[in-house]
């Protein structure tokens, strides 16, 4: 496959050595008037229009090539979206309107809504039809430009429960021509049947599920939400551990509701902490000489109606690597769009359009272990690729609420919106 005349091509060539951190997060490496070459699902050159079509293999074999025609549009590497939560049945419309009236996230929790709410549907519902559901978000997600996606279970919350929404994840992805990355999120809330009982709960989670999420080779992280009303740091610590044991690499929730000091989690790697509205200036320089990512998820501040948002240049300008994800859920972020995202960044955050796009693309592939084969657009590297009815990047999380993405190419195939 040859993309020809992209107006602006948005590569982030150029950062194998860890995330983009300070003002790297700002290094695009744009080629104007530029042309990819893909062939069996990776980007093999990258350069001009003008040169591409003057190399000699392509003249001999531009018959067999099939060329898009990219009339002057932004190419750049399809968004890693690297934190969502697509298992699951219903809207929560009731809780929907309950913050409307006044209510919080912890106060819709405690009577009922939040979390538990969606236990039920995704227990009672067959693999098939979450697979439906699971398939069309993920075609859904294509359609606004991600390639690459993680997906949490996190509704099931009992052993088969939580097995089945892995196994529905696994499912979804073989349908998909874009990449998945399942991670398992059993210690999401306490399930009722375990009410002041957590600790019995935190041991299920490290004695039989992990264990049994390690021996089917269901998911590639643990994640854990630790909070006010979910699980403590010590209990996140524990099930880190046990995950260790198991050979699975870790990541969390940490720091939307209220803050909890990063330190003793630094030692387990995580790949990303997520959320981080609220975290300790001492914790900013460990996080800034660890390999970890914040991950930042404003969908969930916009749809909760907050007015606080993570502090981003607070993390950049301490050199902690930063991402971007939709955070896409029932409950705080229903959106699967990053440049929405983005957009709320820019905005809200005070991102640069360039560090929106750096932290939805190769820092998010970081943020997931994945960065040697995703997030850039550099021969040798998958060919995931969105192209943008736009011809500047600005343009993406400038025009918000709206969907301008026309064409994604997914491990070297392509899909219209
Ligand atoms: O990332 N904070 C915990 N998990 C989700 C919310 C999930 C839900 O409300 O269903 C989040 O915001
Ligand atoms: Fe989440």
């Amino acid at each position: 496959m040859l993309l020809v005349n992209i107006g602006q091509l948005v590569t982030l060539r150029g950062s194998s050595i860890g995330p983009r951190r300070g003002s790297s997060l700002s290094e695009l490496g744009i080629i104007a008037n530029a042309a990819i070459l893909c062939l069996g699902g990776m980007i093999v050159s990258v350069g001009r229009t003008k040169d591409a079509l003057r190399d000699p293999w392509l003249k001999k074999n531009r018959k067999r090539v099939t060329e898009i025609d990219c009339r002057g549009h932004v190419v750049l590497p399809g968004f890693v979206d690297s934190h969502t939560h697509p298992v699951f049945t219903h809207p929560r419309l009731l809780d929907f309107e309950k913050r409307i009236a006044g209510a919080n996230y912890e106060e819709i929790a405690e009577a009922g809504g939040g979390i538990r709410s969606s236990i039920e549907g995704v227990r009672k519902a067959s693999k098939a039809a979450l697979t439906e559901m699971v398939a069309a978000a993920l075609q859904d997600m294509a359609r606004h430009g991600t390639t690459t996606v993680e997906a949490k279970s996190g509704y099931g919350l009992n052993l088969e429960s939580e097995l089945k929404a892995l196994a529905v994840i696994r499912a979804a992805a073989r349908r998909w021509p874009g990449t998945v990355v399942p991670t398992f999120l059993g210690a999401h809330v306490v399930p009722p049947e375990y009410r002041e009982r957590s600790q019995e709960y935190v041991k299920l989670v490290c004695e039989e599920m992990i264990p049994a999420v390690a021996r089917g080779n269901l998911a590639r992280f643990v994640d854990v939400f630790c909070d006010r009303g979910a699980f403590s740091g010590e209990e996140t610590a524990k099930i880190f551990q046990a995950a260790e044991e198991h050979g699975l690499a870790v990541r969390a929730h940490m720091g939307q509701l209220t803050e909890t000091r990063l330190q003793p989690f630094l030692r387990f790697n995580p790949a990303s902490l997520d959320h981080m509205d609220h975290v300790h200036d001492a914790d900013l320089p460990l996080l800034a000489a660890s390999g970890t990512v914040a991950t930042f998820v404003p969908g969930a501040n916009y749809f909760l109606g907050l007015n606080r948002y993570p502090e981003a240049r607070r993390f950049i300008e301490s050199g902690a690597a930063v991402a971007l994800a939709t955070d896409y859920n029932p409950g705080s972020s229903p959106t699967l769009s990053m440049p929405m995202a983005m957009s709320l960044a820019c905005t809200h955050m005070k991102m640069t359009p360039a560090e929106a796009i750096t932290a939805a693309t190769i820092n998010g592939a970081w943020a997931l272990r994945l960065a040697d084969r995703k997030g850039s657009v550099e021969p040798g590297k998958d060919a995931d690729l969105a192209v943008f009815d736009a011809e500047d990047y600005r343009e993406i999380p400038y025009w918000f609420g709206v969907n301008r993405c026309e064409l994604t190419v997914m491990n070297g195939m392509p899909a219209e919106s």
